[in-house]
C-alpha cells in the first residue's frame, strides 16, 4: 500500500515531534503493509507556513537515510487553500512556494474548517493550470462533509477525494464515519490515507480500514484507493475512476 498523506517529518508541524518518533512511525507503517509513504507537512497553514522547500527536502533525505531503503519516503505537502492559493499554484512554473505530491501534477489541498475561498473556483482554476487537487479528508470538514452533491460536483470539476482511515473506522465519531461511508457508497473516493500525526492518537497504518472496506465494498475498491490510485498519483499518471 501507499500512504499518500502523513505528517512524518519531525518538528515541522503538528506531526512527529522527534526523529525517534518519525522513524518509529515509518517502521510501524511498513509493518502494517505500506511500502511508500508520502511526507505531507502542512504548508500555508496559519501555524505552519513552511515555504522553505529546500529545508523540507533535506528532512526527507535525512529521514530516508535513517530508515534505509524501506519504506520509501517521497515528498509532498498538505497545502491550505487560502485566498492566495492560486498565486502559489502559479509559482509552480517558476520558483515553487508549494510542494506537489512527488513533484507530480497532483496537489494535496486542505480546506479549513471555517469557510474560506470557494472550492469550486479553486478546483476549476487549478484544473485550468494543469494541477489536479486531491481534497484532503472532506469527511472531516463540517461545511462540506455531508454535502454529497457539492462533493460530486467538485469531482466533476476535476478534484480527487482523499478520505482518512480513522474516519472510516469511526475513530473520529459518527459524523466523519458516516460521511466517509456515504462517499464510498457514492463512488466518490479516490484515495484512503492515514493522515498520521504521531504514534499514539493519530497513528500510521491503513490495513484495518482497508480490511473493513474490503468486507463492505469489495477488494477492488480497497485495492484502488490504497494501491492503484495513490501509485498513479506519485507516478504522475492519470487516475481514471473513483472506487
Ligand atoms: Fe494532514
Amino acid at each position: 500500500m501507499i500512504d499518500l498523506h502523513t505528517h512524518i517529518l519531525p518538528s515541522i508541524d503538528d506531526g512527529a515531534s522527534s526523529w525517534d518518533e518519525s522513524v518509529a512511525m515509518c517502521r510501524n507503517a511498513a509493518e502494517d503493509g505500506c511500502s511508500v509513504l508520502v511526507a505531507t507537512p502542512h504548508q500555508r497553514h496559519p501555524h505552519w507556513w513552511n515555504d522553505d522547500l529546500a529545508a523540507i527536502s533535506r528532512l526527507r533525505a535525512e529521514l530516508q537515510s535513517r530508515l534505509g531503503p524501506h519504506p520509501r519516503i517521497v515528498l509532498g505537502a498538505e497545502v491550505r487553500a487560502d485566498v492566495a492559493i492560486l498565486n502559489a499554484v502559479d509559482s509552480l512554473a517558476g520558483e515553487p512556494m508549494i510542494q506537489p505530491l512527488a513533484n507530480s501534477r497532483y496537489l494535496l489541498l486542505e480546506f479549513g474548517t471555517e469557510a474560506g475561498p470557494e472550492p469550486e473556483a479553486v478546483v476549476h482554476e487549478m484544473s485550468i493550470a494543469g494541477i489536479t487537487p486531491v481534497l484532503a479528508h472532506p469527511e472531516c470538514i463540517p461545511w462540506l462533509a455531508h454535502d454529497l452533491e457539492r462533493l460530486d460536483n467538485l469531482v466533476k470539476l476535476g478534484a480527487l477525494l482523499q478520505i482518512t482511515a480513522m474516519s472510516v473506522l469511526g475513530d473520529f465519531g459518527r459524523g466523519p464515519r458516516d460521511s466517509s461511508h456515504n462517499l464510498l457508497d457514492a463512488g466518490l473516493v479516490h484515495v484512503m490515507a492515514s493522515d498520521c500525526h504521531n504514534l499514539e492518537h493519530r497513528p500510521p497504518g491503513l490495513s484495518s480500514a482497508a480490511a473493513l472496506i474490503e468486507r463492505k465494498y469489495g477488494s477492488a475498491t480497497a485495492t484502488a484507493i490504497t494501491i492503484t490510485n495513490p501509485k498513479a498519483i506519485i507516478n504522475d499518471h492519470a487516475v481514471s475512476v473513483a472506487a
